[in-house]
């Protein structure tokens, strides 16, 4: 497993489409251990593929101590609201506070192409959540509540 370098806001590839995974290759496998060994190297609670530069529909998350993949991640359920605070690897120290669904349920594959389905709540459906955004380029501070202030204290979008 090596760490690889996680892009910053700023830079165009955050906000960019990634496409879908078609092959179930050490390629892919490779990249996804990589990703995991880089969110531990920064504390993460999730990455997308594209922090890594790979415009892939790859997400991992780890909450409650529950590590997971989410390939080809599509969220078909939610329900419910949550206000936390959140942060982002590709953001820096920033943390604000964003409406998220309380529970939702994502159908995936796994790093074999087995399809799943995983409903979680709260912080998991949140995580979740947070990186399916930065699948289509979205990052949280478009969707946070403290948003002025962010740009007040100079954040990029
Ligand atoms: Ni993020």
């Amino acid at each position: 497993m090596a760490t690889r370098k996680v892009v910053l806001v700023g830079d165009e590839i955050l906000r960019k489409i990634s496409k879908p995974v078609k092959d179930f290759d050490e390629g892919l496998w490779q990249l996804l251990d990589d990703m995991k060994s880089t969110m531990a190297a920064n504390d993460g609670m999730g990455l997308a593929a594209p922090q890594v530069g790979v415009l892939r529909r790859i997400v991992i998350v780890e909450v409650n101590n529950m590590f997971i993949e989410l390939i080809n991640p599509e969220i078909i359920e939610q329900e419910g609201k949550d206000v936390e605070q959140e942060g982002c690897l590709s953001v820096g120290t920033f943390r604000g506070r964003v409406e998220r669904p309380y529970k939702i349920t994502v159908s995936a594959v796994d790093r074999f192409g087995y399809p799943f389905t995983l409903t979680g709540e709260k912080w998991l459906a949140r995580c979740i959540c947070h990186e399916v955004d930065h699948l289509n380029g979205i990052l949280f501070i478009d969707k946070c509540l403290d948003k002025s202030k962010y740009l007040k204290q100079g954040g990029k979008i």
